[in-house]
Order: C-alpha cells, then sequence, then structure tokens
C-alpha cells in the first residue's frame, strides 16, 4: 500500500481530529529523523500508523483479537488507553501491508515506551506528544510539547524522561492505570544517565 492509499484509509477510520494529530505525527516524525538517525520514509509510515486502531469499537478490539490470537497483558486489557498501540501494530500489518519490524514495534510501544527503546521507538513516542495540533485537544500543554522539542536538540534521552514523565502524570491525574514499562523505561534511562555521568 503507498502512503497516500493509507492516508484515505486512516481518513475513512479515524476521527477527524485524531486525523489531524495523525498527519501531524507523520510530518513530525520526518521532520525529527535526522536528529534521531532514523530513515525518513520509514518514520512517515510509522507516523501515520502509530494511531491506526485508536478509534476501533470495542466488538473491532475483541475481533482482531479472536482473528490475530492477540494476547493482552493485563494492564491493556483494563485499560482501554493502552489497546489501540498494541493493536495498532497488528492492524498495520495485517490491514496496511507493513511489515518492517522497526515500524512496527515503534507503533507497539508508542505509548507506553519500554526500556532500551530502539532510535525510532524513541521518534514515534517524542513526536507524538510534540507535533503541533497535539495540544488543541488531547490534554497537553503547549509549553510541554515545546520543553520536549528543547530538549530533543540538546539530549534525546532527557526530552524522553521528561516525555514519560509527563505520560506518567497525565494518567496519574486522570485516576488512570500506569503500565509499568512506562516505569521501566524511565528507570532505565535514568540508570543509563547515571552510568554515563
Ligand atoms: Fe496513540
Ligand atoms: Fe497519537
Amino acid at each position: 500500500m503507498t502512503t497516500d492509499e493509507m492516508i484515505v484509509r486512516l481518513k475513512a477510520t479515524l476521527k477527524e481530529r485524531r486525523f489531524i494529530h495523525t498527519m501531524g505525527v507523520a510530518n513530525e516524525a520526518v521532520r525529527l529523523a535526522p536528529r534521531f538517525g532514523v530513515d525518513g520514509g520509514k518514520a512517515y509510515i510509522a507516523g501515520l500508523l502509530h494511531d491506526c486502531a485508536k478509534n476501533f469499537s470495542p466488538e473491532q478490539v475483541r475481533e482482531y483479537c479472536d482473528r490475530y490470537g492477540l494476547t493482552l497483558d493485563p494492564y491493556s486489557e483494563k485499560e482501554p488507553a493502552l489497546i489501540h498501540a498494541f493493536l495498532g501494530a497488528t492492524v498495520a500489518r495485517v490491514d496496511y501491508g507493513v511489515e518492517d519490524p522497526e515500524i512496527l514495534s515503534a507503533i507497539y510501544y508508542h505509548t507506553t515506551g519500554k526500556p532500551g527503546m530502539s532510535p525510532m521507538e524513541k521518534l514515534i513516542y517524542i513526536a507524538d506528544l510534540t507535533e503541533p495540533n497535539r495540544s488543541l485537544d488531547l490534554g497537553r500543554s503547549a509549553e510541554m510539547s515545546a520543553r520536549i522539542r528543547e530538549l530533543v536538540e540538546e539530549d534525546i534521552d532527557e526530552a524522553l524522561i521528561y516525555a514519560i514523565g509527563c505520560s506518567v502524570t497525565h494518567v496519574l491525574k486522570k485516576g488512570n492505570l500506569i503500565h509499568p514499562d512506562s516505569i521501566f523505561a524511565r528507570n532505565y534511562l535514568i540508570e543509563n544517565r547515571r552510568k554515563n555521568s
């Protein structure tokens, strides 16, 4: 499937504000790709598809999980906001024909993060928070995005530590479950920083 065909399908399956956010992440991922040392074309596809399962109904989620034998971890099972990332990697593969593991794992981990993230995983995690349309309606502030953008120029891992902190704080404020991978991801980066200082 070409990227233009992906965009047509995304426009048909996502709510309007999610589609606008999606295009913002894809463009932001391309902009930041050289800084992260990743391929811009792959970054564009990962950005386009990162939220491809976001507006699935509970019935669709169940159908895909059953059909493709997906088992959700205990946190994702209880926290619908987490499911779209894990499911999105499968949807990108089966509905959009993406086979590249670098792209698929960036989609899979874009919400939780994980210890030892690859450059592409870091890029999509960050671009999801810094694309210019995000602060309009998704509970993130423009100041937070601006700070992450600044930090990315100085030190990618510092930007990630800050970004994970913002996401976890956001989830705390909402009173939702925190996925342990987010904590492990942050601990990993902080331990690394200590080792290197
Ligand atoms: Fe997402
Ligand atoms: Fe997103």
